[in-house]
Parts: C-alpha cells; sequence; structure tokens
C-alpha cells in the first residue's frame, strides 16, 4: 500500500506548471516548485496569485483560501531540493532533449521507489522520456489542459514499462485529491485530444494562410457554428505557437502523416517570436 501523495513537485512555472501547482496546493498539498532562476520563480509566482486573484473575483474561492494556497507554495532553483517529493508533474518546454535531462537528473534525485515522476507533454511519447531514467516504472504522463484551473480533464499515458500501481497512484491523485477526471491514452504521439484537436488548429492556420476565410471570420464560424468557447487562431494563441509547432513535429515525427506537419505561416510566426498570448502577440495582440 504506497502512502498518500502529500509532498508535490513542480518542474517549470509557465502557463502549465504554475496552473498545476495552483490546482495542486488549492487541493492542501505541500507544492514545490522549480524555476531555472530566481525571476522565472517569481514570476510564475506572480501567474498564480493572478489567477488566485481571478478565483476570488469570480467567487471560486475565499480570500482566506487565496491567502493559504499561496502558503502551501515554495520555489526553488535547486532540483537536488526534490529528493522527499512523492509525485513530480514536469512542465518545461515541449523539447525532448531538455525533458530527457531533467528526467535523468530528477530520477537520481528522487528517492522513493513508489514515487511517480510525470510529464505533463502535451506529445512526446512518455517511453521516449522514461528510458532517460533507470526506473522507468516509475515514469508516466500526466496532461493536464490550458487553463488548468478551469480545465477538469487530465490525461494519464502509461507506458510499456510503467508499474500499474504508479499508474493507479497517478489517477487517483488526480481525480480523488484533485479532482479532475480522468481519462487514459496509450502512448501515441498526441495521445487522445491533440491527435483529435491539433489536426484541427493546422488547417485552420491552413485556411488562414490560403485566403479560404480571415481569422476572424474562421474564429467567428467555430465559435458560433460549433459552440466552441473560442476559435481555432485563438486557441493556438492561448496554447502557444511555440508549443503548436513543437507538437506538429512530433506527431508528424511519429505518424508521417501530411495533417500533422507545421504549415509554413506557423514556422514563421514562431521565427518571429509571434507566439501568442504569452509573448503579447500571436494571431491577436493582446
Ligand atoms: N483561473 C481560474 N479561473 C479561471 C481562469 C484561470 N486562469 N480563466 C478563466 N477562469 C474561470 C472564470 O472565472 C470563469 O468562471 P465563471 O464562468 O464561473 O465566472 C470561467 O473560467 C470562464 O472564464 P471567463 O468568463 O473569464 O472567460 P471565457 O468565458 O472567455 O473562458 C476560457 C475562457 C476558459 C479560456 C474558455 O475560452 C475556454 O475554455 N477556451 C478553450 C480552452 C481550451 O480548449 N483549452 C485546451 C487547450 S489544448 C491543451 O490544453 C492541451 C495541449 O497539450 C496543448
Ligand atoms: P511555457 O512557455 O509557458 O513555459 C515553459 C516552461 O519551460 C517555463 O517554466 C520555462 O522556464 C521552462 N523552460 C524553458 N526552457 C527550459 C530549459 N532549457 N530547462 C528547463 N526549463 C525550461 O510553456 P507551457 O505552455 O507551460 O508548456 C509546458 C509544457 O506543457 C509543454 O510540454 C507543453 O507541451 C505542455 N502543455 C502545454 C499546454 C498549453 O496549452 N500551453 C497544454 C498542455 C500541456
Amino acid at each position: 500500500m504506497s502512502e498518500k501523495i502529500q509532498r508535490v513537485g513542480i518542474i517549470g512555472a509557465g502557463q502549465m506548471g504554475a496552473g498545476i501547482a495552483e490546482v495542486c496546493a488549492r487541493a492542501h498539498v505541500d507544492v514545490l516548485v522549480f524555476e531555472q532562476s530566481r525571476e522565472l520563480a517569481a514570476a510564475g509566482r506572480a501567474r498564480i496569485l493572478r489567477s488566485l486573484d481571478r478565483g476570488v473575483s469570480s467567487g471560486k474561492i475565499t480570500e482566506r483560501e487565496r491567502e493559504q494556497t499561496a502558503w502551501r507554495l515554495r520555489f526553488t532553483s535547486d532540483l537536488g531540493d526534490f529528493a522527499d517529493r512523492q509525485l513530480v508533474v514536469e512542465a518545461v518546454l515541449e523539447s525532448e532533449e531538455v525533458k530527457t535531462a531533467i528526467f535523468a537528473e530528477l530520477d537520481k534525485i528522487v528517492t522513493d521507489p513508489q514515487a511517480v515522476l510525470a510529464s505533463n507533454t502535451s506529445s512526446i511519447p512518455i517511453m521516449k522520456i522514461a528510458v532517460a531514467t533507470e526506473n522507468p516504472e516509475r515514469v508516466v504522463g500526466m496532461h493536464f489542459f490550458n487553463p488548468v484551473p478551469v480545465l477538469p480533464l487530465v490525461e494519464l499515458i502509461t507506458t510499456l514499462k510503467t508499474s500499474e500501481t504508479v499508474a493507479k497512484r497517478a489517477e487517483s491523485f488526480a481525480a480523488d485529491v484533485l479532482g479532475k477526471q480522468v481519462v487514459r491514452s496509450a502512448d501515441r504521439s498526441g495521445f487522445v485530444v491533440n491527435a483529435l484537436l491539433v489536426p484541427y488548429l493546422l488547417s485552420a492556420i491552413r485556411m488562414v494562410e490560403s485566403g479560404f476565410a480571415t481569422k476572424e471570420d474562421v474564429d467567428k464560424a467555430m465559435v458560433l457554428g460549433c459552440a466552441h468557447p473560442m476559435g481555432p487562431l485563438a486557441l493556438t494563441d492561448l496554447v502557444g505557437l511555440d508549443t503548436v509547432k513543437s507538437i506538429a513535429d512530433s506527431m508528424y515525427t511519429e505518424f508521417k502523416e501530411p495533417l500533422y506537419s507545421a504549415p509554413p505561416l506557423l514556422l514563421r510566426m514562431v521565427e518571429a517570436g509571434l507566439l501568442g498570448k504569452k509573448s503579447g502577440a500571436g494571431f491577436y495582440q493582446y
């Protein structure tokens, strides 16, 4: 019988890492967040506090809960501080090289043989990350959705090597502690959601690129015609154009299907630093 997970580590405090840290801290879990520098850690903390403020202003949490949640969040720039973590969720940029280097180091630091080492990757097959460790049975994919405090889904991805005890521990943490709904996916690039969603986003970019329709009309069409909460170009801006490109590249590498190939307009915008909401401009200005 594994111990209840009470000590969580989050690697990265960008959009996703901050969101995952926030929901864990709101669920009364002790949260330690790794960022590469003090400046990035301060920016990550500010991001979480803004989101908590939003929770207070929309009546979702009280002032007291906001304060207590903020207390449960600590930051570090030394991965060595993760030695006592029972669950670590990695949420750094979508790069196989960066993620495997982190997992190789993390595997040596986290001592508990029943600890769960999870990646929030959008598309990289988990086995590619797991084989960077000496204990691949501890590695799973725990894929959260953006914005994490709002969207109730977590995809759980197990590999050919993941132990079922570790998978059940991750699943029960997501469901029973965080209150998320869990679906399981095979270890295939993009998992369930992005394998369906990203070709749609890429098609919308191709539509705009070819002059088929304006970005405003493509977005309006999907919001009003299909009741989506936002159109595909606004959603690409929310996810981050760099991330959408990396997801497309990873799925193209896996399946070799043209529908996954990143259109030139997306490549040019990423090269220009037009990454969407996080950089202040993408298909729209923020
Ligand atoms: N923190 C806490 N609460 C938040 C929040 C945040 N960061 N952002 C929004 N909310 C809450 C608001 O308080 C509001 O709650 P109430 O309705 O109870 O008042 C609710 O969420 C809706 O927010 P808003 O009214 O401010 O804004 P909106 O109605 O325009 O919704 C949105 C914003 C939630 C982003 C919505 O447009 C949406 O769901 N869009 C689609 C997002 C989506 O598809 N995400 C998946 C991306 S793919 C992915 O994540 C996987 C990947 O690997 C790339
Ligand atoms: P982001 O750009 O907001 O944050 C990137 C994070 O990676 C930051 O914390 C940054 O400090 C860190 N980082 C960058 N380079 C690094 C390096 N060399 N070493 C260590 N850390 C580094 O990205 P995000 O949107 O939070 O995405 C993070 C992960 O979550 C990615 O794997 C992405 O595919 C996945 N994801 C993203 C979304 C989304 O909608 N954006 C949804 C689900 C999953």
